[in-house]
């Protein structure tokens, strides 16, 4: 027996690991999304991205249908594109442009919160100006933009949404604002998102108190800003779900003594906190804190982001303590619009106590008359000389839909697709109820009238109200 590992050490072996398993998620197997629907639109072959996904042209295959009364057309860019941005280039060779309403249809396999990005180059050749294009783009009932036109300045537009889909198939429409303007698309992706992307609460940040804020997995969503605090741009490369965090110098500014962290160890995914879909490594492991010297209740970090007003907004904060030394010394208090939004939030009970381990809050704000959002981090009343009295590690503004489903004007959405696929289905289903209701009675008429005939007269058993009946129907029938 001498070498043999002792049996009752070997089991408390097993346990350890199988809890150290059970509490941090090591594995760094990437998130395969049950719906990956990626679309180069207008191209007659796929496309690979430098990200490794390929994208299908767009007549291909049932998972994807373009459903269109009238013309559209495939358009290829004739000269070298030049781009600031050469993430996504590949797929903006090319785009679909639509003279009418026009819709895509995706099949959906897995219902639930799905990613949507829109991806617009207005390229222009001798045949084409995709600048001058004019049109609105309408999703699951939802307005997604208005009169939207792809800026000229040679740079891409990618707008992406959240939305939830409850049915097995999701319709994007891209609809001409006038008779006279075009639609166009270079690209869209439709991916699953992962079920703890988006969390059912939030708390709403009001003026004098803050509430929970339930049914956020029922809004549509649109990301605004999404920033790595105190790092450099995150590609889609580098991301979980293949999106693009941008550094935040743009945003950012402060009244008294901070400075950006970087962390090199592991990034401590624990079972249920943050996952790493919800952030990827390349944002916690970079954050900006405020020093020690700022222990001054009037200190702060703030990040402030030009939105509109009569819109709420989700705001994401994602924290991971990367800079203190030992556990319970960083508390700080979070503000919005300068409402007390978290006061005292003591990130070491928030992460089950590990340092390094990702957390996110989220809060819900109306946007202030001022037309910016700002979010602000300062210290805690109970935080003592501590080396650092705040932090964070990536923040993301997302709009949420208003009450009339849209995000870009108070009017319903029939105002603004009068000539929808949608409409347009209804009024060809409407007309074929009413012709076949006119064939039915003709028919129900002649029958009536060759039964009459072919019937010994002294077996006539009509009631006079069933002959009024057809005679009334008829008429009826001769109105059409
Ligand atoms: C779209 O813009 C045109 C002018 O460019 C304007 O006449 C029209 O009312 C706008 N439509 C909507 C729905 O905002
Ligand atoms: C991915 O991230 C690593 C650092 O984490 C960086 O060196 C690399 O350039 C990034 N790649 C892309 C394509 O962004
Ligand atoms: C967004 O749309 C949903 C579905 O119509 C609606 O229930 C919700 O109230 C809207 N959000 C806001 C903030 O009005």
């Amino acid at each position: 027996m001498g070498n043999l590992p002792n049996p009752r050490h070997m089991l408390i072996i097993l346990f350890f690991s199988s809890v150290l398993r059970s509490s941090f998620s090591f594995s760094s197997a990437l998130f395969s999304p049950p719906d990956n629907l990626l679309v180069d639109c207008g191209s007659s072959y796929s496309t690979g991205l430098n990200d490794r996904r390929i994208f299908l042209p767009d007549f291909n295959g049932d998972s994807v249908r373009l459903i269109s009364d009238e013309p559209s057309f495939a358009v290829a860019a004739k000269n070298n594109l030049v781009l600031e941005d050469e993430t996504y280039a590949p797929l903006y060779r090319t785009a679909r442009v639509f003279t009418g309403s026009s819709s895509y249809v995706f099949r959906i396999n897995n219902k639930g919160t799905h990613i949507v990005r829109l991806h617009f180059y207005p390229f222009s050749n001798s045949d084409q100006d995709l600048s001058s294009a004019q049109f609105h783009v309408v999703a699951s009932g939802f307005v997604l933009l208005r009169n939207f036109t792809a800026s000229s300045n040679l740079s891409s537009s990618v707008k992406e949404f959240i939305i939830s889909v409850e049915v097995d198939e999701l319709t994007i429409s891209f609809v001409p604002s006038t008779f006279l303007s075009l639609a166009f698309v270079n690209a869209i992706e439709v991916i699953s998102a992962p079920a703890d992307l988006i969390r059912d609460t939030g708390r709403l940040v009001k003026p004098n108190n803050v509430e929970t804020f339930y049914g956020l997995s029922n809004q549509v969503l649109e990301t605004l800003f999404r920033v790595n605090v105190g790092g450099p741009k995150v590609t889609p490369f580098n991301d979980t779900l293949w999106r693009t965090w941008s550094p935040d110098n743009a945003f950012f500014h402060s009244n008294s003594s901070t400075k950006t962290v970087y962390f090199s160890g592991r990034i401590m995914y624990q079972k249920y906190g943050a996952s790493r879909e919800v952030a990827p490594d390349n944002v916690y492991n970079t954050a900006r804190v405020l020093g020690a010297n700022s222990s001054d209740l009037i200190s702060r970090m703030t990040w402030s982001f030009p939105v509109n007003q009569g819109y709420r907004y989700l705001v994401r904060m994602h924290l991971c303590d990367i800079a203190s030394l030992a556990l319970n010394e960083l508390y700080f208090s979070v503000y919005i619009n300068g409402y007390l939004a978290y006061e005292d939030f003591d990130i070491s009970a928030a992460t089950s106590h590990y340092l390094a381990s990702p957390y996110y809050v989220d809060f819900v704000v109306n946007a202030g008359s001022s037309g910016i959002l700002s979010v602000s981090v300062g210290p805690s009343t109970f935080g003592e000389s501590s080396i650092v009295n705040g932090i964070l590690n990536g923040l993301e503004i997302l709009k949420i839909n208003n009450s009339v489903r849209s995000f870009d004007m108070e009017l319903p959405i029939a105002f603004l697709v009068h000539r929808s696929t949608e409409g347009a289905l209804t009024a060809a289903f409407r007309s074929l109820i009413c012709w076949f209701a006119f064939v039915l009675l003709i028919v129900s008429g002649f029958m009536s009238i060759w039964r009459w005939g072919i019937q010994p007269r002294n077996h006539i058993t009509w009631s006079p109200l069933s002959m009024n009946a057809q005679e009334s129907q008829i008429t009826k029938a001769d109105q059409f």
